[in-house]
C-alpha cells in the first residue's frame, strides 16, 4: 500500500475535475502500487466523469489478502450476534442514506432512480436478514445412537472470500454477497465491476461508519484481468463468489477447480415468460416490459423471450407493441423517463450485432436501432426492441444479448410452451401467465429453472429466498435466503462423550 490517506476519498487538486477515490486496505484509503487510475464516466452522458479511480495491481491485491488474514482471528472470535450488529448498523445507514446512493447508481451505470432505489433497498434488505443470522446460523443438535453422548454440527467461517461483482446490481448484489460473508465470520477482498467502482467504494465508506474493524472490508478497484485474476489465483482466498459473465465464470472456475476452491458462480440467463390462451393479456403485456426492458434488459433475471400460443400471439404483440413505442428514453435522473442507457459503447455494439442477427431470423415489430437525437448522442442507448417470429432454436431465442431485446416465439399449447421454455443451457427464471390452476401448477413442476413466477414477470426477486439458477446459469449454489451461508462456511460435527469410556460408534451400539 502506498501513499495511505486517513479519509475518504481524496479529492483531486482542481475542483473543477473528477475527484479521485481510492483502494480500501487494512482500515486505510490508498493509492495503488501502479500509481494508475481510471476513469468512471455516466452512460446517459459520457461527458460527465463520476471519478478517477485505482487501477489495481496484483501486489495491492496480496496486500488487501494479508489484510484480511491478519484480520481475520479477531473476526471469527468476535461473537456472532456483535458481527450482526455491524450489518444491523450498515443496514440502518444504508437506510438513511438511501436517496444519495440511488441517484449516485444512476449516475454511474444509468438505471432508472426508482430502480437503483430499488436495488439499495436489496441491499438494505440483505444485511438486515443476515444481521439476524447473526443470533440464527443454525445448526443440527441431535441424538446421538450411544449412551452418554452428544451430537452436533455448527457452521464456521471459510476465511478470506474473494467477492468479484457485476455492474448491473452494483449495491444490492456485493451485499448478496459480502452480508453472508461477513456474518459466518469471514473477511473480504472485494473487486467490483469496472464500471460501477464509485457504487462500490461508497458502500465501503458506509461499512467503515458501521464499524467493521480494520482489515474485515478490503477493497481493491481494476480490472478483472489484473486484479479479479488475482484474487481467484491467491492460495490464501478460500472462497469466491462472482455474479457475471458464463465465459469468465468458466475461467474462473477452472482456476478455482484446480485449487479446490469454494466457488459460487451466477452467471448467463436466458429466461421466458410463457403466455397461454387462458392469460390475463393486459396483466402480462405489464409483466412482460418490465421484465424485458427494466433496467434496459440489463438484469440476470430480465426476460428476452416470449413464448406465446399461437391463438393470443396477435393481441398480445399489439399490446407489447404499442406500450414499448410509449416508452421514453434519457436519462434515468429524469422523472419522465422509462429506460436508461446501455452500460457502455461495448454494450450497444452487442445488441447492435443481435439485432443484425434478428433481421435476418425473424421479423422485426418495433426498435432495432441505436436511440439517438439531442442528449441520447451524448450516451449509450439503444431502443427498446421486439422481434415475432423467432423460432425456439434461433439465436436470438438461445444467445444471452444483455440489452432491451425481446424474442416472440410461437406455439401451440403447453406441452409445446414448456418445452420451449427448457430448450436453453440457461436456467434463471421463469414465469408463466395463465388464469388455470392446474396448468400453474405444471408449471412450477415442470420449468427447469431456480425461480418460477406465476402471473408475473421474472424478475422481483426477494432477498430471503435462494437465489440462482440450474444448468448453465451457475454451479448448483444459491445467494439470499439462509441457504447463503452454505457457500460462506465449512461445517463441523462434533462429539462430546461424557461416559468416561470408550464407546465405539457402529460397534458398541448393536
Ligand atoms: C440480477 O439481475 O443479477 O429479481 C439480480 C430481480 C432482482 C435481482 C436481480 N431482485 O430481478
Amino acid at each position: 500500500m502506498t501513499d495511505a490517506a486517513s479519509s475518504p476519498p481524496a479529492a483531486s487538486a482542481s475542483p473543477a475535475a473528477a475527484p479521485t477515490f481510492q483502494h480500501f486496505i487494512a482500515g486505510e484509503w490508498c493509492a495503488s502500487a501502479s500509481g494508475a487510475t481510471f476513469e468512471s464516466r455516466n452512460p446517459a452522458d459520457t461527458r460527465d466523469v463520476v471519478g478517477r479511480f485505482q487501477l489495481g495491481t496484483a501486489a495491492d491485491v496480496a496486500m488487501a489478502i494479508k489484510a484480511a488474514e491478519t484480520a481475520g482471528p479477531m473476526w471469527r472470535r468476535t461473537p456472532a450476534p456483535k458481527r450482526g450488529e455491524i450489518l444491523y448498523a450498515f443496514a440502518q445507514l444504508m437506510g438513511e442514506h438511501k436517496e444519495r446512493l440511488a441517484r449516485a447508481m444512476t449516475r454511474e451505470m444509468g438505471k432508472v432512480l426508482s430502480e437503483a432505489r430499488g436495488d439499495v433497498q436489496e441491499g438494505i434488505d440483505i444485511a438486515y436478514l443476515m444481521a439476524g443470522e447473526g443470533r440464527r446460523m443454525f445448526g443440527d443438535t441431535v441424538p446421538s445412537e450411544l449412551p452418554d453422548k452428544w451430537a452436533m454440527s455448527i457452521r464456521q467461517p471459510i476465511g478470506v472470500a474473494g467477492i468479484i461483482t457485476p455492474w448491473n446490481f452494483p449495491m444490492a448484489i456485493p451485499c448478496w454477497k459480502m452480508m453472508p460473508a461477513l456474518v459466518t465470520g469471514n473477511t473480504v477482498v472485494f473487486k467490483p465491476a469496472s464500471d460501477t467502482p464509485h457504487c462500490a467504494t461508497l458502500l465501503v465508506e458506509l461499512m467503515v461508519e458501521a464499524g467493521f474493524p480494520p482489515g474485515v472490508v478490503n477493497l481493491v478497484t481494476g480490472t478483472g484481468a489484473e486484479v479479479g485474476d488475482a484474487i481467484v489465483g491467491s492460495p490464501d482466498v478460500g472462497v469466491i463468489s462472482f455474479t457475471g459473465s458464463s465465459a469468465t465464470g468458466r475461467s474462473i472456475a477452472a482456476t478455482a477447480g484446480a485449487k479446490l476452491k469454494r466457488l459460487s458462480l451466477e452467471l448467463g440467463g436466458k429466461n421466458g415468460v410463457v403466455v397461454l390462451a387462458d392469460a390475463d393479456l393486459d396483466l402480462a403485456t405489464d409483466g412482460i416490459l418490465w421484465s424485458a426492458f427494466g433496467t434496459t434488459g440489463q438484469r440476470c433475471t430480465a426476460a428476452s423471450r416470449v413464448i406465446v400460443d399461437r391463438s393470443v400471439q396477435d393481441a398480445l404483440l399489439a399490446r407489447l407493441e404499442a406500450r414499448t413505442r410509449t416508452l421514453t428514453l434519457g436519462s434515468g435522473l429524469d422523472a419522465s423517463v422509462d429506460v436508461g442507457p446501455l452500460i457502455n459503447a461495448g454494450a450497444v455494439d452487442k445488441v447492435a450485432s443481435y439485432v443484425d442477427i434478428g433481421d435476418r431470423e425473424a421479423t422485426l415489430v418495433v426498435g432495432g436501432a441505436r436511440a439517438i437525437g439531442g442528449e441520447l448522442d451524448h450516451g449509450h442507448f439503444f431502443q427498446p426492441t421486439i422481434f415475432a417470429g423467432v423460432g425456439a432454436m434461433d439465436r436470438i431465442g438461445q444467445e444471452e444479448i444483455f440489452g432491451p431485446v425481446l424474442s416472440v416465439i410461437p406455439v401451440d399449447g403447453y406441452g409445446e410452451a414448456m418445452l420451449a421454455l427448457n430448450q436453453t443451457r440457461y436456467g434463471l427464471s421463469s414465469s408463466i401467465f395463465t388464469q388455470d390452476v392446474n396448468t400453474a401448477f405444471r408449471a412450477m413442476r415442470d420449468f427447469e429453472t431456480g425461480i418460477v413466477y406465476v402471473n408475473a414477470g421474472t424478475t422481483g426477486a426477494e432477498t430471503h429466498l435462494p437465489f440462482g439458477g440450474w444448468k448453465e446459469t451457475g454451479n448448483g449454489h444459491r445467494e439470499a435466503g439462509h441457504v447463503a451461508l452454505d457457500t460462506y462456511t465449512e461445517w463441523k460435527s462434533i462429539y462430546v462423550d461424557f461416559s468416561g469410556r470408550l464407546q465405539r460408534a457402529q460397534i458398541d451400539n448393536q
